[in-house]
């Protein structure tokens, strides 16, 4: 009897433990998607302001805040990315196992977007709008190729995403 019990505490307490790391994984992989839609929120703005040059509920200030910001939410959303919350065949996140797979691949590219964002950040604090154009370019390079690699919309998602961030942000683009 005693061991039965102690049987039954120790596949409890297991399930427990794992039941937490389960939901901790839930909880890192709803973090990292807000963060990405924060950044989207940003872009949104900021793209067509580069654009057109003219906005008139938008300004300068507001768009370097808007960088900053980007950079930050990138940076802070770094180690968002465990292994356990490889969950996709769960339908529980769009980021495919490919990212854990080739992991520097994602990292580089993870990289480059961070510094496309303080890049863009510096552009924008010079008024060098030929530099904020390519640094634009850049990030958007980066989003949507990291994307396209490594993140997979399911059948019935597709048709309301179409292809908003996909990564060409502004017209100037090569
Ligand atoms: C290095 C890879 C990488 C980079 C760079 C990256 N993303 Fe993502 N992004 C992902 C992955 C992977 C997901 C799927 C996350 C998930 O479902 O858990 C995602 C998800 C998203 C989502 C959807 C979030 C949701 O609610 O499901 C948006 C929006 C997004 N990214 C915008 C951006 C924008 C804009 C940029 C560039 C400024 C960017 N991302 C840069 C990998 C990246």
């Amino acid at each position: 009897m005693k061991l039965l019990l102690f049987l039954f505490l120790t596949v409890l307490i297991n399930f427990e433990t794992h039941a937490s790391d389960f939901e901790k994984a839930l909880d890192t992989i709803e973090l990292r998607k807000a963060s990405m839609q924060g950044i989207w929120a940003r872009i949104k703005r900021l793209a067509p302001f580069i654009d057109v040059d003219s906005n008139l509920d938008y300004n300068e200030e507001l768009a370097v805040q808007d960088a900053k910001d980007i950079k930050l939410l990138l940076e802070k959303s770094k180690d968002l990315w465990p292994k356990s919350t490889d969950l996709s065949t769960r339908n529980l996140t769009n980021a495919t196992p490919a990212i854990w797979a080739v992991e520097e691949y994602f990292n580089k590219l993870y990289s480059k977007a961070e510094i496309a964002a303080s890049n863009l950040e510096i552009a924008l604090n010079n008024n060098n709008w030929e530099k904020v154009d390519l640094e634009m370019c850049n990030l958007g390079n980066a989003c949507g190729t990291c994307h396209a690699s490594f993140r997979r919309l399911l059948t019935s998602q597709l048709a309301n995403e179409a292809s908003a961030w996909s990564g060409k942000y502004i017209k100037d683009c090569k």
